[in-house]
């Protein structure tokens, strides 16, 4: 493989900023298991405000951050409600059903976004004979979808229909301050549909490490229980909060250029490759690109040959994520290898 010069295989692929590394070097830190980490405190504390909810947790990914709040939000044998394609579904090996013996009921959303009506269809009524449906999970930006965002009344409309039929509403965030800034809903608003919320600060925002979990003073103290049980617990883990607080300094705003970014990236694909993606779509930092009947592993690997990495994500379906590392010479150079690569060069 030549050598990467434009990364787009995730957003995960973010190394942390000069600025994130002196903050980590110079971090104040504190044994964390005893709630002694002052600079994971005032994290936890002003994420908390940021998002309107009573209390936050720091957790090592954005994965635990999901796996909690299922655990919190269910018993063992209960349903929960989500989308056939969310992250909880396809990339956590199974999680749900290890951790917290729940059983997953999956619909089929419109880019990600649930049906209201088909979900008040699908809880259950108070049975002895059925399970009982205890959550509904969703997913915003939503990732398999390409990073659509859900639009406030959508997300209003399925969290009053989940609650009113006395089930909790989790909100998987990992990208929420790309919806955020692409919609300009504030985030008290997203969380506020939300009976806890998790967001990553290792994706877009460019932390190297660590999520959050938001939600009520009696939730977050359960999670925190419950994040220990999974071995979540960490000491002095303020170096890592550092980076993350940075992360949120400097670093929400310019997610607008990632997004301008991708929206170039789909159209300069769809020039090379009539009808791969629709570019007007495209509503954050992700892009799929359908490569109809060539294959994705061989694409991939001759972008690669050229330095542009991106993710062979199906058969034939390529997937690639802007960041703060991708300029706009760097979509002009994957837009140039996609080209080459799909005319078979
Ligand atoms: C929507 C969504 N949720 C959760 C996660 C999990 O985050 P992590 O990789 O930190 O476990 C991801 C990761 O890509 C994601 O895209």
């Amino acid at each position: 493989m030549a050598q990467v010069v434009v990364n787009l295989l995730s957003d995960t692929v973010t190394r942390p900023t000069p600025a994130m590394r002196r903050a980590m070097a110079e971090a104040e830190v504190g044994d964390d298991g005893f709630g002694e980490d002052p600079t994971v405190n005032a994290l936890q504390e002003r994420v908390a405000k940021m998002f309107g909810m009573r209390a936050a947790l720091f957790v090592p990914s954005g994965t635990m951050g999901n796996q909690v709040a299922l655990h919190v939000l269910t018993r063992p044998g209960d349903e929960v409600i989500v989308e056939e394609r969310a992250h909880l579904v396809l990339h956590e090996v199974g999680a749900a059903a290890v951790l917290s013996h729940v059983v997953l009921r999956c619909l089929r959303g419109a880019r990600g976004v649930l049906d209201p009506g088909e979900v008040a269809a699908t809880i259950r009524a108070p049975s002895p004979m059925f399970s009982h449906t205890a959550l509904v999970c969703l997913e915003n930006t939503h990732q398999a979808s390409g990073g659509c965002v859900w639009p406030l009344e959508s997300l209003r409309a399925v969290s009053r229909v989940a609650r009113e039929r006395g089930c909790a509403v989790y909100l998987d965030g990992a990208r929420i301050f790309n919806a955020s800034v692409a919609s300009g809903v504030p985030l008290s608003e997203y969380a506020a549909e939300a009976d806890a919320l998790s967001f990553c600060f290792s994706k877009g925002l460019g932390a190297p490490v660590g999520s959050m979990l938001v939600g009520s003073g009696e939730m977050i103290a359960s999670a925190r229980k419950a994040r220990r049980r999974f071995g979540g617990g960490m000491r002095q883990v303020g170096v890592l909060a550092a980076a993350a607080g940075v992360a949120l300094d400097e670093m929400v705003e310019r997610l607008a250029e990632d997004h301008a970014n991708a929206r170039r990236l789909a159209e300069g694909f769809a020039s090379a490759l009539a009808g791969c993606v629709d570019a007007a779509a495209v509503e954050t930092n992700i892009v799929y690109a359908d490569l109809g009947a060539l294959d994705a592993v061989e694409v991939a690997a001759r972008m690669a040959a050229r330095g542009v990495r991106v993710y062979p994500y199906g058969p034939h379906l390529l997937r690639c994520v802007t960041h703060y590392e991708v300029d706009a010479e760097g979509v002009a150079r994957a837009i140039e290898a996609f080209g080459e690569a799909v005319r078979g060069k």
